[in-house]
């Protein structure tokens, strides 16, 4: 690494342990490009619910790239990107790179607080991660053999993380994307039934997608005694986003980045390799 390189400021990676997160930090450094990462477990701790973390991490940063948790549709996350945003501009950091989602209130409210808030702004609207298959909430699924969702034939173009995280340092270190809103879809549309097979065809296990109803997918959360803004979240995501308002495919890969974003067949079979989809669920 050069000198003046060594000299750099850091980039402040939000979520920097989290499927998106994990791969900018990975690219940056690859490039030679220090990072932070902010997280309530990292060196610094940063947590959304304690805006007294915030300041300090914010600290001597070049650039951010900001992953909310859990989601942009929970309440209050539009205020907490303004409020950051103007804590980022009063430090002197001014490029802010947003990771949102697609076809959610919540997620358009943040973006527009991004964009009026004076930075040089780039937002990475991303569609479903296939990671939420390998890396989240529907894992447990997969691994048990039932991917049961109340969901019924809406296509999704489900987007690969390697490709959102490209995206994300693509914008966090050159120069000509300012100012633009990348919304990311991968190059197909799949049902939730073509998912599952893709998945059981890499993994070699029986795996069923269930169509069930809203009230029978409600009825399942409940039992879980999950907090309620969290099954609200889960109710909304599976329920209202889901519902065929994002059943078209996006060119945001290709204007990034001038190619065009990984299917999910190449997904499936990476995941597979390494033996995610091979363990055997605990019933603990
Ligand atoms: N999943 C999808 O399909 C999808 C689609 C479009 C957009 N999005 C957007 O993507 C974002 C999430 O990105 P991701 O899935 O890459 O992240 P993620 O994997 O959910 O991020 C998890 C990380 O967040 C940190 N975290 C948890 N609670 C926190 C808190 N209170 N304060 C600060 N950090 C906290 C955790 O680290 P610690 O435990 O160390 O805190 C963890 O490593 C959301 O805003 C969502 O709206 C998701």
């Amino acid at each position: 690494m050069s000198e003046k390189q060594s000299m750099k400021k850091p980039i402040l990676v939000i979520g920097g342990m989290g499927k998106t997160g994990r791969r900018v930090v990975e690219r940056l450094a690859e490039r030679g490009i220090p990072s932070r990462i902010g997280s309530r477990s990292s060196e610094l701790p940063f947590d959304w619910q304690n805006r007294s973390t915030w300041a300090p991490i914010l600290e001597n940063v070049e650039a951010v790239f900001i992953s909310y948790y859990p989601d942009l549709a929970m309440p209050g996350a539009a205020d907490d990107i303004r409020t950051l945003a103007k804590l980022a501009l009063a430090k002197g950091i001014r490029r802010l790179v947003l990771l949102s989602g697609r076809g959610e209130a919540g997620a358009l409210a943040s973006e527009q607080a991004l964009q009026n808030s004076g930075a040089d702004w780039t937002i990475v609207r991303a569609s479903w991660f296939s990671q939420n298959f390998s890396e989240s909430f529907l894992l447990d699924s997969v691994l048990s053999g039932t991917i049961a969702l109340p969901i019924g034939d809406v296509t999704e173009p489900f987007i690969d993380a390697e490709d959102i995280a490209d995206v994300a340092v693509a914008a966090l270190t050159e120069e000509g994307h300012t100012e633009q809103l990348y919304e990311l879809t991968g190059p197909r549309l799949l049902t939730f039934a073509q998912v599952t097979e893709e998945i059981a065809l890499a993994s070699k296990r029986d795996i069923a997608y269930v169509p069930i109803t809203k009230e029978q997918f409600v009825g399942g959360l409940e039992e879980q005694n999950l907090p309620v803004d969290f099954t609200n979240l889960l109710i909304q995501l599976f329920t209202h986003v889901l519902d065929g308002r994002n059943s078209y495919l996006t060119d945001g890969v290709q204007r990034a980045l001038g190619r065009e974003p990984r299917d999910f067949s190449d997904y499936a079979q990476e995941v597979a390799k390494t033996g995610i989809w091979d363990q055997v669920q605990s019933n603990e």
